[in-house]
């Protein structure tokens, strides 16, 4: 294996023009070099490579990478070969594998009997005179006897020798390794945990490979609650769960799993009852925790706290989970109420209270539409298509595609029905009668009006353009419907004016026949579209024998496009500008999510105007 820190070396040690200028003519711009792209075929350079950071990226196709990235994209290598090119340029070895490696597997093996023979000495402490503090605090926590051997309870002695002693049969640096002594430069070593109510943190054969102390005074309030194990050759947090090998029989059994966020919270569980619970080290949930508790249930409960840190603890934990969802398996979330953690609730409510708390966990799904629903305000068009934005890039994270498109259409139905309500009475609304009917096409003052003229400036232009007249074509083919898109075509900016026209005949006419609209529009001065302004566009809704149910719902899902295009257009305008000015990873990213979400939206509209076509 390449270490991360050798193969940064190797890319600084490389000068990434010299490279791609062997192959690709290139001019200098600044501080970067510009070149037609090689990855894409182009008349105008949108190619840049950047020294400083050491990698290239194309705005038109978004080809992207380092020097290591360039031998394999461009020149066909592979990824090891790739690297001993470079590094044979840069004169750097490229590292044997590393001979320790073999030792390990050994090594490992007595490990473990360093870490069963400190669990040894730990549980003696707690039993023997010392342990007399940790004993009256276990009493307080309210565990019997039982449980504390279960849970393989000791306690470690304020000194900071001690351990060495006892565990003097093994030598110095393998208690270091263990994780058990601190070795500090021009010190001497000395133990890791003091003063502290031991639990040991257990691989899935229940072998000790890491500890877990807890302070028992609470007068030592700069020491944190609770000190861990580091990660060592036998103990990978992030792939570890705690109580995973007592939980996994009792969840298979039960079909149901838990994971809480705290080692006592998993102690006091069992205490009551329930076995199936688990928790990660102090750190929110990682892939590999998620695949462990898949292969023992395919919908694990993560149980979290009620306050805002729940919350964002929930959406992390959802976050991580979506491209790794696949049939049959998600995860569930529970809300405790606020201020109580699940041992408390238990010894307040009894297990009663948690099991029905559990069986309310919410889907993934709904963590997700709450969440990002009350998020934020809904004011204004661009907060809608915000909305929209987030849930889709959301769907747009999940790897699988049969979820992907369920939670695509089960989120837009919610997104439309939320954001677009059933108007109970227009002539209530902002856009009642008018006497002069022209005032509309003012536009309403925005919210920002930064953001508004980023939205103006990004849909200039296409103001009049293929999808606006196929739209207008179609409310005036379907009258009946203008009234449910009123509010939201008024609520867009920098709209086809012909739109704020439209609107304001609907309201001076009291019954909407298509014919007699259209005399109403000739009256105003205002024709339907030429069919030859949306020649392209074969949207189901302009067919003369569509359906009207199904007409109605291809409208209102062109009206949703036409309601996000300027705003994602702004949006990648914009990520465009601030990826061209700071050339930053996250501005990248950030361009290349809008891009990809607009590569997406174009997609939509082909499928959309292509589907119903009567001829090709
Ligand atoms: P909690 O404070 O909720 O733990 O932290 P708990 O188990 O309920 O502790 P009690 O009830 O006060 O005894 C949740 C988890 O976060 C990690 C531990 O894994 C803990 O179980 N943690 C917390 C730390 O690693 N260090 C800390 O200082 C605190
Ligand atoms: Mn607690």
């Amino acid at each position: 294996m390449l270490s991360p820190q050798w193969l940064d070396q190797l890319r600084t040690r490389i000068t990434l023009s010299a490279l791609i200028g062997r192959s690709v003519r290139l001019i200098r711009a600044g501080r970067e070099f510009k070149a037609c792209c090689p990855f894409h075929n182009e008349k105008s350079p949108s190619f840049t490579v950047n020294d400083e950071k050491g990698f290239y990226h194309c705005f038109g196709c978004g080809a992207h990478g380092d020097a290591i990235r360039w031998m394999t994209d461009h020149q066909g290598l592979e990824f090891m070969d790739a690297v001993k090119e470079l590094a044979a340029e840069a004169g750097m070895d490229v590292p044997a594998p590393d001979p320790r490696a073999a030792k390990q597997a050994e090594q490992r093996a007595s490990l473990h009997d360093v870490m069963a023979a400190a669990q040894e000495w730990f549980v003696a402490n707690l039993e023997g005179e010392g342990g007399k503090a940790a004993r009256d605090y276990l009493a307080t926590r309210g565990f019997d006897a039982a449980t504390v051997r279960k849970f393989g309870f000791g306690f470690a002695p304020d000194e900071r020798q001690s351990l060495k002693a006892a565990l003097a049969r093994f030598p110095e640096p393998m208690l270091i390794e263990a994780g058990l002594r601190i070795a500090v430069e021009g010190r001497d070593p000395y133990d890791r945990f003091r003063g502290r109510l031991m639990l040991p943190i257990q691989d899935v054969r229940g072998r000790a490979i890491a500890f877990g102390g807890r302070i028992l005074a609470k007068d030592k309030t700069d020491a944190p609650k609770y000190l861990n194990s580091p990660d060592t050759p036998l103990f990978d947090k992030g792939r570890t769960l705690y109580n995973l090998h007592r939980a996994a029989p009792a969840a298979r059994q039960s079909g149901r799993m838990v994971v809480v966020e705290g080692y006592m919270d998993v102690v006091a569980l069992a205490a009551a009852g329930i076995e199936e619970a688990v928790a990660p080290l102090g750190t929110a949930l990682t892939e590999e925790q998620i695949e462990l508790l898949w292969r023992q249930v395919e919908t694990p409960v993560l149980c979290l706290d009620g306050d805002a840190a729940g919350q964002r603890a929930a959406m992390r934990a959802v976050t991580r989970a979506l491209p790794m969802l696949r049939p049959s398996h998600s995860l569930r979330i529970a809300r405790l109420p606020e201020g109580l953690d699940p041992d408390d609730l238990v010894k307040k409510k009894g297990p009663e209270a948690l099991r029905t708390l559990l069986g309310e966990a919410q889907s993934l799904l709904d963590v997700l539409w709450v969440q990002e629903r009350d998020g934020a305000s809904l004011a204004t068009p661009e907060d809608k298509a915000g909305l929209k934005a987030r849930l889709m890039a959301h769907v747009d994270a999940i790897a699988d595609s049969d979820i992907a498109s369920l939670y695509r259409r089960e989120l837009l139905d919610r997104y439309s029905a939320f954001a677009f309500p059933p108007r109970p009475d227009r002539r209530q609304s902002n856009f009642a009668p008018r006497r002069g009917g022209r005032d509309f096409e003012k536009p309403r003052p925005p919210s920002s009006p930064e953001s508004l003229g980023r939205l103006r400036r990004a849909s200039q232009g296409s103001a009049r353009d293929a999808l606006s007249a196929a739209v207008l074509a179609g409310l005036i083919r379907w009258p009946l419907e203008i009234d449910r898109h009123a509010d939201a075509l008024a609520r867009t900016p920098a709209l086809d004016p012909r739109f704020g026209r439209l609107l304001d005949c609907c309201d001076a006419a009291m019954t909407l026949e298509s014919g007699q609209l259209s005399t109403i529009l000739a009256e105003h001065g205002l024709e339907g579209p030429d069919p030859a302004e949306y020649a392209g566009l074969r949207f189901g809704f302009l067919d003369p024998d569509a359906d009207p149910a199904q007409a109605a719902q291809d409208l209102s899902r062109a009206l949703e496009l036409l309601v996000e295009r300027p705003v994602l257009e702004a949006a990648l305008a914009d990520a465009t500008e601030r990826f061209e000015s700071d050339l930053s990873e996250e501005a990248f990213e950030e361009q290349q999510r809008l891009l990809k979400r607009k590569l997406e939206f174009d997609r939509r509209l082909r499928h959309m105007a292509t589907r119903n076509a009567a001829v090709p």
